[in-house]
């Protein structure tokens, strides 16, 4: 991928989670920890999908503020867009597992940029679902990208994710 520019972007939400059977509280989300260790590996642009209204602090909550939005087929509003999308050809696409495909907020990012000709990548986090749908809904809304098979790292192994990471990306 000479001379091509990268971005990574993800959605991923710390506080109360459930990691590894017990809840938990992750002072920087799951995702977060991998969209940083690509940074590092790949000195891509890094953008947090994040939206206006926030989560609940309570893990159970969000589940279900989580399966109503998909219920109702929600778009969350996001707080920011970004600068330059058309500078990028190579999009890491971060996202954690939330009822079998990525949050809601993830199809918002996607609905608001022309992803043709790019290459997407997807990376996620979960408990055990792996990328569920997730692939097959990027595939959905960017029909006309070059999406990659993505890689799922479960929420208790992200610390330890480097080696598996190093050889993914390469
Ligand atoms: C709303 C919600 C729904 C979830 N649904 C699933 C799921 O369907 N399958 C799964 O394996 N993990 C599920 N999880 C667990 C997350 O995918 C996992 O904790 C992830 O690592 C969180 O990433 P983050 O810290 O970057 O937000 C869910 C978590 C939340 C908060």
């Amino acid at each position: 991928m000479a001379n091509s520019k990268s971005l990574i972007a993800y959605f991923s939400r710390k506080g109360s989670n459930y990691v590894g059977g017990r809840i938990v509280n992750l002072p920087v989300g799951n995702t977060e920890v991998i969209a940083k260790k690509i940074e590092e590996l790949t000195g891509s642009d890094l953008f947090k999908i994040d939206t206006v209204k926030l989560y609940p602090e309570d893990y159970t909550e969000t589940t279900n503020v989580a399966m109503d939005e998909k219920r109702k087929n929600a778009r969350p509003e996001l707080t920011g867009t970004v600068d330059d999308m058309d500078a990028y050809d190579v999009i890491y696409l971060g996202y954690p597992n939330w009822w079998g495909t990525f949050p809601m907020a993830v199809f918002t990012f996607l609905e608001s940029y022309d992803f043709s000709g790019k290459t997407i990548i997807p990376f996620c986090t979960h408990e055990g679902s792996g990328l569920g749908n997730s692939e097959r809904d990027i595939k959905k809304l960017c029909s006309n990208a070059n999406v990659k098979s993505g890689l799922a790292i479960r929420g208790g192994s992200v610390k330890s994710a480097d080696k598996m990471l190093k050889s993914w990306l390469s």
